[in-house]
């Protein structure tokens, strides 16, 4: 066997790295006189390095991934069966841990029928607008077609993707993009465009309508928005936005599309982070928590309204949704999906996730109380954020400097935490955690504390 994961060669591995691998959103140049990160082994919570340093992981294997935790020999064992059974076969037809999956996902999503399977949330959202766009040729003459997205949400990595992402740094020397993608203003209270409101949730979606009446209803196909912005911030939004959202959609005949990539699967207490405010979406794109990282798999679900405009007699020769996705075809991803899923259900993860959420959220205040450098705390479940600021009435937002050395001290003392990484360049000033489902109040209190100890060092006259 030339690879046993059991028995490597640490020291190697790192100089091979070092040479050959590109990392991804990553300034290689300190590697000329440093050792890049290589980590070995995951159990639980924790992360090894290749150099034997053990790290609390607060993010979930760094972007918002691991949900169910490493080192789930039940996942690996699942898929192992399958792999050797049936790896592969294109979903031109269907196989069996799909078919299970599809059926045990949609148990969980009352209103949704049907699942589309590639892999990776870039690809699952364009899937979505693909269908947008098809439904346009097919319905509206092809004028239907512009997906709307909001600022500082991120849909993915493809030029299509940044097309739709309203996070500036992101998108920087990556145009020119694809037409027919129109931003919408973000929805963060903290960063209230009109000053202190009383109703600034029915503001923020009224903004909506003004793009939709600006562009032209009958050009719109659909609204995209995440349930909570994460990249861009952890964002919320506020009381009365969703209820008006899904109005305005009804009203001008558009399909509502969640991107449920970070927050489904339980990251927020619920199994869908929309499911918390009574939205009612006709797509929802998910991926990352869906199989927590064990294989790579992404989902397209979709209403069996939308479905069924995909259903015509054969002689409608471009009539059917006309895309494939190779790797949507392998086994892998439903069957790790399935014991993922059963875990979350076995183990009452969802209740841990609202209990020790409430937990975080709670020391999060308790840092807000003693630091005036944090100017808000925010989140749902296992997903949180706080945004440093110069000082709490400008609310100007610290250079990004702090939060990479309040990341680096964290590191030091052994604890892996996330921040808003040149989304933008004025809102670089974001803690994000996103530990796994799992975690413990020990787990949750020595994240805290590890923030607490590197905050009293680098925010000193606080
Ligand atoms: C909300 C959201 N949608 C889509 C994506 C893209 O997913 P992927 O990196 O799997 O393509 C991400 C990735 O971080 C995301 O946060």
């Amino acid at each position: 066997m030339t690879y046993d994961a059991k028995n490597i060669d640490a020291a190697k591995a790192v100089a091979t790295d070092k040479k050959h691998v590109w990392h991804h959103l990553t300034q290689h140049k300190p590697f000329e006189q440093n050792d890049p990160m290589v980590i070995v082994k995951g159990e639980g919570m924790r992360v090894w390095d290749a150099k034997g340093n053990e790290y609390l992981d607060a993010v979930s294997g760094a972007v918002w991934t691991v949900n169910v935790g490493y080192g789930r020999t039940e996942i690996a064992d699942a898929v192992r069966d399958q792999l050797v059974t049936l790896n592969y076969f294109a979903q031109t037809a269907g196989n069996v841990p799909a078919a299970l999956f599809a059926e045990k996902l949609i148990d969980k999503m009352p209103g949704m029928s049907r699942v589309y399977y590639s892999n990776s949330g870039s690809e699952a959202n364009e899937k979505a607008w693909k269908i947008v766009r098809q439904i346009a040729e097919k319905k509206y003459g092809g004028k239907k077609y512009k997906v709307l997205y909001r600022e500082r949400d991120y849909h993915g990595t493809t030029i299509t993707a940044l097309s739709a992402t309203g996070q500036y740094e992101r998108k920087n020397q990556y145009g020119p993009f694809t037409p027919g993608f129109v931003e919408v203003p973000h929805c963060c209270e903290y960063r209230s465009q009109w000053g202190d409101v009383d109703d600034y949730g029915i503001r923020a979606a009224n903004e909506i309508e003004k793009v939709i009446l600006a562009e032209g209803p009958e050009t719109v196909g659909a609204l995209c928005l995440e349930p909570i912005t994460a990249g861009g911030g952890v964002i919320e939004p506020p009381q009365g936005y969703w209820d008006r959202v899904q109005e305005i959609c009804k009203q001008y005949d558009i399909l509502l599309h969640i991107d449920e990539v970070v927050c489904g699967l339980g990251r927020t207490g619920k199994w869908f982070g929309y499911q918390h405010y009574g939205v009612k979406p006709d797509m929802v794109t998910m991926a990352k928590g869906v199989a927590s990282g064990y294989a790579a798999i992404s989902c397209t679900v979709t209403t069996e309204e939308v479905f069924e405009a995909f259903k015509e007699d054969d002689d409608a020769r471009m009539g059917y949704f006309r895309d494939i996705s190779t790797f949507g075809g392998c086994t892998a991803g439903p069957a790790a999906a399935l014991v993922n899923m059963e875990i979350i259900e076995r183990e009452n993860l969802l209740e841990n996730v609202t209990h020790m959420g409430e937990h975080l959220m709670g020391r999060l205040n308790g840092l807000k109380a003693k630091y005036d450098v944090i100017g808000d705390v925010r989140g749902k479940g296992l997903f949180a954020g706080f945004e440093l600021v110069k000082d709490r009435v400008s609310k100007e937002p610290v250079d990004e400097s702090l939060p990479i050395a309040i990341g680096a001290d964290c590191m030091k003392q052994g604890v892996i935490i996330g921040r808003t990484n040149r989304s933008f360049r004025e809102f670089n000033n974001t803690i994000c955690l996103s530990p796994a489902l799992i975690a413990t109040q020990a787990d949750i209190d020595a994240i805290v504390d590890a923030i607490d100890s590197a905050m009293s060092r680098l925010c000193p006259n606080d």
